[in-house]
């Protein structure tokens, strides 16, 4: 790694915010646990992650916000404490170092991303980046250095939310952000180059936070697994297999606003009309393909009033399958449904795409690595698919990927009713410093 590849500029020092003398004074004697030592705190501080929200009523955090600068300097103290250096890079990523014993050793990049949903969940994102940060600090508090170096990456926008910008950070690190991106505006009109610059990035270095192949040795992330397998199975934690590819698309149906007590029905062109037979369509098409699964999950009438016929309408489209070429059947499918109800109901229907990643597949050697760490655990190994994406899915690009899921109450994400256990928590974390350890070792 080279400064000048990679830095920007410090975050200022959250030392005062954040460092507690029982962080600094834990050790690993023997009968001492991970738990008591390591992961003491680690519920309380996706509690204090939680708490930087840009609403007072629900959390979001969307990239770039000034909520997005404080959890970095909440974050930034704890890395620094767990023993790294710390820098933040041109993409807003905020990125941590812990060398190895030999220095021309690629990195395990560990990490998760900051930016939540709307009305999120707290460990979507967080548990990723603590159980990287308690890997290092389990490490550090021992005085052991592996012989690859391990670099933590605390990603800038892995939602996509407020520029439908999916993957931005992993995609600046992985030298494949889309510079389109940049004259995208959020529902504010700020475009995404007004943002970056806003929160103290320079556009024209963008291209710095690439990082090349041969960097890393793998990308490892711990994540909740969002669905309910495990629970069922009555397992803490499992390897990830892949992680399914996505499109999405906002759609725009434009038909002609009139009055609602005037206009006859046959001579309407209601773009809401048209767009609620394309929300059907969606779940339809999803049905119709093996493992595949359409959402409409945002829907704006403009200008919408009870007695005015819908001029435009603009929604979102999210579609996945775990198959590559089944979604893009379906997305083909999809189009044409959509070009048909347009036809019929005189109304235009434009689809942009916003995002499309194909799926990937965890590098058979991690797999195993993670489910061998798990019988050293004792836990049953186990491995499932993830329908989420995640930002491994950017990074395999540059480097092999895998992936720890920890289980999640009723399999609910993407909702404040998100909810994972103490033990659980600590038990991912667990699996990611067992499993960096098999791996810290091996030869390249
Ligand atoms: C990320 O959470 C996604 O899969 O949408
Ligand atoms: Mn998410
Ligand atoms: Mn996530």
């Amino acid at each position: 790694m080279t400064e000048k590849n990679t830095f920007v500029r410090m975050a200022s020092d959250p030392a005062s915010l954040i460092i507690s003398s029982e962080d600094e004074n834990a050790t690993m004697g023997d009968g001492v646990t991970h738990q008591d030592n390591v992961s003491a705190d680690i519920m309380d501080r996706l509690d204090r992650m939680a708490e930087i929200s840009e609403s007072k009523k629900h959390l979001t955090r969307r990239c770039f916000t000034p909520q997005h600068r404080q959890v970095i300097t909440l974050v930034s103290g704890w890395m620094r404490d767990a023993g790294m250096k710390v820098w933040e890079d041109a993409t807003g990523n905020l990125m941590g170092r812990y060398e190895g014993t030999d220095d021309k050793a690629p990195a395990i990049l560990l990490g998760s991303h900051l930016d939540s949903v709307v009305k999120a969940g707290k460990y979507d994102g967080p548990l990723g980046i603590l159980a990287a940060i308690d890997c290092v600090k389990a490490l550090n508090i021992r005085n052991a250095r592996l012989k690859n170096p391990i670099e933590v990456a605390c990603f800038t926008d892995e939602e996509g939310v407020r520029f439908q910008s999916t993957y931005l950070g992993s995609r600046g690190i992985a030298g494949t952000f889309d510079f389109n991106l940049l004259n995208r505006a959020d529902k504010d009109d700020i475009t995404l180059a007004e943002a970056m610059t806003d929160f103290g990035l320079d556009t024209d270095r963008i291209g710095e936070a690439a990082r090349q192949k041969g960097d890393f040795l793998c990308y490892l992330e711990v994540h909740i697994e969002q669905g309910p397998v495990l629970e069922s199975e009555d397992l803490a934690v499992c390897a990830v297999t892949a992680i399914a590819g996505a499109d999405r698309m906002t759609v725009t149906a434009t038909g002609k606003a009139g009055h609602a007590g005037t206009v006859p029905m046959g001579a309407r062109q209601d773009a809401l009309a048209a767009a609620a037979e394309c929300v059907l369509t969606v779940e339809e098409v999803a049905a119709a393909h093996p493992y595949a699964v359409g959402t409409v999950g945002q829907i704006e009438a403009e200008h919408g009033a009870t007695n005015v016929i819908p001029g435009k309408v603009v929604f979102s489209v999210d579609f996945r399958a775990a198959d590559d070429a089944v979604r893009r059947e379906a997305v083909n499918d999809l189009t044409k449904r959509f070009e048909d109800i347009a036809n019929r109901r005189n109304v235009d229907i434009v689809l942009e795409q916003s995002h499309s990643a194909d799926g990937v597949t965890s590098a058979p050697w991690i797999v195993d690595a993670i489910e061998d760490a798990m019988t050293d655990l004792g836990h049953r190994p186990f491995k499932l698919p993830s329908g989420a994406g995640h930002d491994a899915a950017a990074l395999a690009e540059i480097t092999d990927v895998g992936m720890i899921f920890v289980r999640c109450k009723d399999g609910i994400s993407h909702n404040p009713d998100e909810s994972i256990t103490r033990e659980d928590a600590i038990a991912g974390a667990e699996l990611l410093l067992r499993t960096v350890e098999r791996i810290g070792g091996l030869e390249t």
